[in-house]
């Protein structure tokens, strides 16, 4: 057994060899707590797939059907769970999709961006169904969708004066953004309201002055970003504190050696994946949320020089791949938080998302056959297909300012 190689890898990178994974079962040091049985619970689970698993092959015809049929019944009127939350679920649909490399026929995007339009407010942003209150979040989930659909008929869509008026309503004094009117505030915010802004060309220093001091302020002890000042490190927030502070360009005014420290120690040891805080479980979807943040450490840090011609990211992407491939996925489609579960389009979205990262390093990683596995390279700051990036911010770069009076 202790001679047993995953001799998956193509390309450069460390095998993890089965000898080596059983020896980063934790250490309970005698003593037991609901922690500690939940995480052995999840470190046998791991272990037993990692044990009975072959060539690790992406489902990726399994995923496409699957979320296919999704996107029929979320566009249906007769939709009813998750209802406002319909902008995330086609952004998770179509993302996923785009990662995969599949395009739909321009039917079914006609669709989409009808209900999308329905979904937008006449004070501007999009809420969570037609005729909902518009929000940050599903203000970014549908401009991330359209974007992701790309064609000028989505872009337009968008009414970006009424967006922007949108945004500055949502304005804090001390630079943070209600998710909605008389909403709560947290890291989110601030980050859905600067993607949309930057990706649609409406962002202006005004609209997001005192901000990267507000991102500051939620820097935790230990390192990561918790959600306001004060709060809980958490790898959803760190995500989004550090992409806001690399889309203001202000990323000198965070501790980048105790943020690096804090992520690279959110990577579970056996598992591979990651989890979203400390002493938590294992989630496929903190593969993107935690794992995205390294692309943009790895600008930072060759931004300023300080690392030279590395080519690749600061984590084990192999054994992310292996936590993703052969732990969640869902045979029937789509992926999943952690074994045992079911899939759902949250899940799958975030753990594609990761899967692209943890393979498109500067010189990329694969861990199976690259033919089967290998998959679209996401854009980490906005979290679309890079090519879905670059065209919107072409697009839209070359509409005016002009209208948009603070
Ligand atoms: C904890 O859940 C989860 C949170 C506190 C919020 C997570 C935030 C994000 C995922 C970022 C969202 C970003 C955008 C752009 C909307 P939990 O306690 O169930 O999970 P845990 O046990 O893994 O911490
Ligand atoms: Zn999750």
């Amino acid at each position: 057994m202790s001679n047993f190689v995953f001799n998956w890898i193509v390309g450069e990178g460390e095998r993890r060899r089965l000898a080596e994974i059983l020896e980063e079962r934790q250490f309970e040091e005698n003593h037991q707590t609901e922690t500690t049985k939940d995480q052995n619970s999840i470190e046998t689970d791991v272990l037993e797939l990692f044990m009975s698993a072959n060539q690790p092959v992406l489902y990726r015809q399994k995923h496409v059907g699957a979320l296919k049929k999704l996107l029929t019944e979320v566009l249906s009127k007769d939709f009813e769970s998750l209802d406002c939350s319909r902008p995330w679920l086609c952004y998770w649909i179509l993302h996923s999709l785009e990662i995969l490399g599949e395009r739909l026929e321009d039917k079914v995007y006609s669709n989409v961006i009808d209900f999308l339009a329905k979904c937008q407010s006449p004070d501007g942003g999009f809420g969570g169904g037609p005729g909902q209150y518009p929000h940050l979040a599903s203000t970014y989930a549908a401009v991330n969708a359209l974007c992701t659909i790309g064609s000028i008929e989505a872009y337009k869509v968008i009414n970006r004066e009424r967006l922007y008026h949108f945004l500055l309503s949502l304005h804090g004094e001390d630079g943070s953004f209600i998710m909605h009117a008389d909403g709560e505030t947290d890291l989110r915010g601030i980050y859905c309201a600067l993607a949309v802004a930057k990706i649609t060309n409406v962002y202006t220093p005004t609209l997001f002055e005192k901000s990267e001091d507000y991102v500051a302020r939620c820097q935790t002890w230990e390192g990561g970003f918790g959600g306001c000042p004060g709060m809980e490190a958490h790898g959803g927030y760190a995500f989004c504190g550090l992409a806001v502070l690399v889309l203001l360009g202000q990323t000198h005014l965070f501790c980048l050696s105790s943020f690096l420290r804090w992520l690279v120690n959110k990577q579970m040891r056996l598992e591979g994946g990651f989890q979203g805080r400390t002493n938590k479980l294992v989630d496929g979807c903190y593969s993107f949320w935690q794992g995205g943040s390294f692309p943009l450490i790895h600008a930072i840090l060759t931004r300023q020089d300080k690392i030279c011609n590395i080519q690749h990211w600061m984590f084990n992407q192999e054994a992310l791949q292996e936590y993703l491939l052969i732990c969640c996925q869902y045979p029937q489609g789509g992926l999943l938080d952690k074994p045992k579960r079911k899939s759902d389009a949250y899940h799958t979205c975030y753990g594609l998302s990761g899967l692209s990262v943890a393979q498109n390093s500067p010189k990329p990683i694969v861990i199976g056959s690259p033919n089967i596995n290998l998959v679209k390279n996401v854009n980490p700051v906005f979290n679309l297909v890079q090519s879905s990036a670059v065209d919107a911010l072409h697009y839209f770069e070359t509409l005016p300012l002009c209208n948009l009076k603070d």
